[in-house]
């Protein structure tokens, strides 16, 4: 291989056919007089257009059938010519230097043309962890295992992404039980109804992190209590998810407070009270009819069996255990509310420190959060110790901020360019190498960008995992 080109970060390096390379490889450009390399990443391979070659393979093409005979070739060029039209050109970016067998993440030189050798570079000396404390092996590379250090999702924002079926919510599984498995307390919010057998093996055993997984289906085994909710968590969902107006939420307060008082806070109560209590008709109405909802969605009970403890859910989480909240087949409505009075609840618990922090995975996240929760997810909430991944295949319903501001990025593969637009605006890869890598990944491969791989892009093949991952599409066709 040699250098032909340099042009702001991009480096292009003749290869000979013989030399495999793929798009993703890193390659060590080491200047043998300076003693110093450069370090580059395969973003494209093409071919070598040479001067004169098409006018060759053009005579070969008109002449491949008419001309019958022997080739006389003395001198045995035509060998040659075959290996120059083969030519590879490596598109490369740089992606740090090498200095006394150190990785930086800054280069500022230029190698000789002729003086540098250059040479594949196994990416697991890039993003050496496996003598960190908390491995993470997501994978394989084109050289070796990947292991991550798990504590770089700590206090950060992920996104996974890539088109359908692609094996995101795979590799979320397995982040997951990665987490779970180092201690950390997770909060799932699964749309699919997928997530919810992670405990247990193909074999359907349980797995050894299965007693610390809980899963809740919201109707069935989650309903709240009006006094575990709070006035506040309770009040701000009905202004959120219900569109409480302003002026009627005060009138609910008062009446919250006058049942607390006499110890009635039952939602038979609270019925009959907003039908008595003394206020315009409009407003009882209005909080009548929102009432009404949440009783029909069957989310609420008087039944103390039956209501989900928040108090002890906090203990649980800090103990390391993961809560599942199947929300498959709910009604769009008891999805937002549900979804509401966690993340209400969970920064009230985040903020008076009673909780240390939770991981938040939300799959399809449009489908469920309000608008103004992305810019706090991304901001405020992160500072209370809510780091959230969002999983998608629709990129465009992620906020934009979200993929500037996140510290890692899984992307698997995406063909459409819309969708590729939408990716691009991540912070912490060039457009041309994201574009240019993830268009040709293949099915549970992904590029990984951030802090997690110490921000040198890396390709991986996702490890499967036995475990019931339950992703399959249903069909009717079984042959
Ligand atoms: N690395 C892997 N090893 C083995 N099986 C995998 C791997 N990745 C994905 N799969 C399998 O492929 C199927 C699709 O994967 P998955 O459900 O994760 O895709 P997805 O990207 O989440 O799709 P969707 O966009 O529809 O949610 C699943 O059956 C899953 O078990
Ligand atoms: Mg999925």
């Amino acid at each position: 291989m040699k250098i032909y080109k340099k042009q702001g970060d991009t480096i292009q390096i003749l290869c000979s056919p013989e030399e495999t390379a793929e798009k993703g490889d890193y390659l060590h450009i080491e200047d043998q007089k300076m003693k110093k390399g450069l370090i580059v990443q395969v973003i494209d391979i093409q071919f070598a257009n040479l001067p004169g070659i098409l006018e060759d393979m053009l005579r070969d093409v008109m002449t491949e059938d008419s001309i019958k005979g022997y080739d006389c070739d003395p001198f045995n060029i035509s060998s040659q010519i075959e290996t120059l039209k083969d030519t590879r050109l490596l598109v490369c970016k740089i992606r740090g230097s090498m200095e006394n067998g150190k990785a930086k993440s800054e280069a500022t030189w230029l190698p000789s043309r002729t003086n540098s050798r250059i040479v594949l570079y196994p990416i697991e000396k890039l993003v050496s962890t496996k003598n960190g404390k908390r491995p993470m092996t997501l994978g394989r590379t084109r050289s070796s295992s990947l292991t991550v250090d798990v504590r770089m999702l700590d206090g950060k924002l992920n996104v996974i992404t890539g088109k359908k079926g692609v094996g995101k919510s795979h590799l979320s599984k397995l982040i997951i039980l990665t987490l779970i498995k180092n201690g950390a307390p997770c909060l799932v919010f699964d749309v699919n109804g997928e997530y919810v057998n992670i405990g247990r093996s193909k074999n359907n055993e349980p797995n050894p992190e299965a007693d610390k997984i809980s899963v809740m289906t919201p109707g069935q085994n989650l309903r709240f209590g009006l006094k575990s909710v709070g006035l506040k968590t309770l009040l701000n969902t009905m202004i959120y998810a219900l569109e409480l107006p302003r002026t009627s939420s005060k009138v609910f307060s008062r009446i919250w407070r006058e049942l607390e008082k006499t110890g009635k806070l039952t939602l038979t109560e609270f019925n009959s009270a907003i039908r008595r209590f003394g206020c315009h008709e409009s407003v009882r109405e209005a909080i009548y009819s929102r009432f009404n909802t949440l009783l029909d969605l069957e989310l609420f009970s008087d039944d103390p069996s039956e209501i989900f403890d928040f108090e002890n859910s906090v203990q649980e989480m800090n103990r390391g255990c993961a809560y599942i909240i199947n929300m498959k087949d709910q009604h769009s409505l008891s999805r937002r509310l549900v979804v509401e009075l966690f993340i209400s609840k969970l920064t009230e618990q985040l903020s008076e420190k009673m909780l240390k922090a939770v991981f938040l995975f939300a799959e399809e996240a449009h489908f469920y959060l309000r608008e103004t929760y992305w810019e706090d997810i991304v901001t405020r909430m992160r500072h209370l110790g809510v780091f959230t991944t969002f999983i998608t295949n629709q990129p465009d319903t992620v906020q934009e901020s979200v993929y500037r501001q996140a510290d890692n990025i899984f992307m698997f593969n995406f063909t459409n360019d819309h969708d590729l637009e939408a990716v691009s605006k991540v912070a912490k890869i060039d457009t041309e190498s994201l574009k240019s890598i993830v268009k040709d990944l293949p099915k549970r491969n992904c590029l990984i960008v951030g802090d997690i791989v110490q921000d040198f892009p890396v390709v991986v093949n996702v490890k499967p995992l036995n475990v019931q991952t339950m992703g399959q599409t249903r069909h009717f066709f079984q042959d």
